[in-house]
């Protein structure tokens, strides 16, 4: 039985799993093109990685952030980190993806840490999706598509809830994302009662508070 105090070997077990096929992708991603990159997309993780997936965790459990949001899943790599965290506080995962393939692995890796519980998935267009969310949030990741970030952001800004933590990551690789990096770090510092700072940890994350 899961220890909900503390990161059990069935969390880790599927963490593991993950990062062995993130080494993977990531080596064949190094060989291709910029344009079979960009066509093969869809097959890869492409996850914040550890020390993201940490410092999300952390920021759960230290702000005790029931009320958390990703927007953009991919195949729940990130959600695993957050739904530990959201076991260990009491919260829920709301998780925004727009290809179901990937929230049915996503699904199935929850399930085998022990998570799904903790979890609830939203298929479809993140814009569409947060629209209909009512809020508030807690905690925010956003990892959808880079040119989305700004729009999500317009959406779910009069949804936080007062103290809440919006996390955006590749705000400083890969260099493809670097334009639309800028935009959300200038964007996110003059929206009203919003402290934020870059750090750079993993592919480099915005991490902003509300009030
Ligand atoms: C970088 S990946 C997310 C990685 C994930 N957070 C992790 O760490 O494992 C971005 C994901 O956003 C999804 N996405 C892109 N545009 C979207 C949209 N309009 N609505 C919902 N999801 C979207 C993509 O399908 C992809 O799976």
């Amino acid at each position: 039985m899961n220890d909900p105090t503390s990161m059990d070997k069935a969390f880790w077990a599927v963490i593991d799993d993950y990062e062995v096929r993130a080494k993977r992708e990531e080596a064949l991603w190094s060989t291709l093109s910029n344009e079979e990159a960009s066509r093969r997309r869809d097959e890869m993780l492409l996850p914040v990685g550890r020390a993201t997936g940490t410092v999300l965790n952390l920021l759960v459990k230290a702000g005790e952030a029931r009320r958390i949001l990703e927007v953009g899943s991919s195949y729940g790599y990130s959600t695993t980190w957050l739904a530990e965290a959201a076991r260990a506080v009491g919260g829920k995962v709301t998780s925004l993806e727009i290809r179901e393939e990937k929230t049915r692995y996503a699904r199935a890796q929850l399930a085998r840490a022990g998570l799904a519980e903790y979890v609830e998935f939203v298929i479809g267009d993140a814009l569409a999706s947060l629209k209909a969310l009512p809020g508030p949030f807690d905690l925010v990741l956003i990892d959808l598509w880079k040119d989305l970030y700004l729009p999500v952001f317009g959406l779910l800004y009069p949804k936080l809830a007062a103290g809440a933590i919006v996390v955006a990551d590749n705000m400083l690789q890969p260099e493809s994302a670097r334009v639309h990096a800028q935009a959300y770090r200038e964007r996110v510092r003059v929206a009203p009662d919003m402290t934020s700072v870059l750090l750079s940890i993993g592919n480099g994350i915005e991490v902003s508070r509300y009030r």
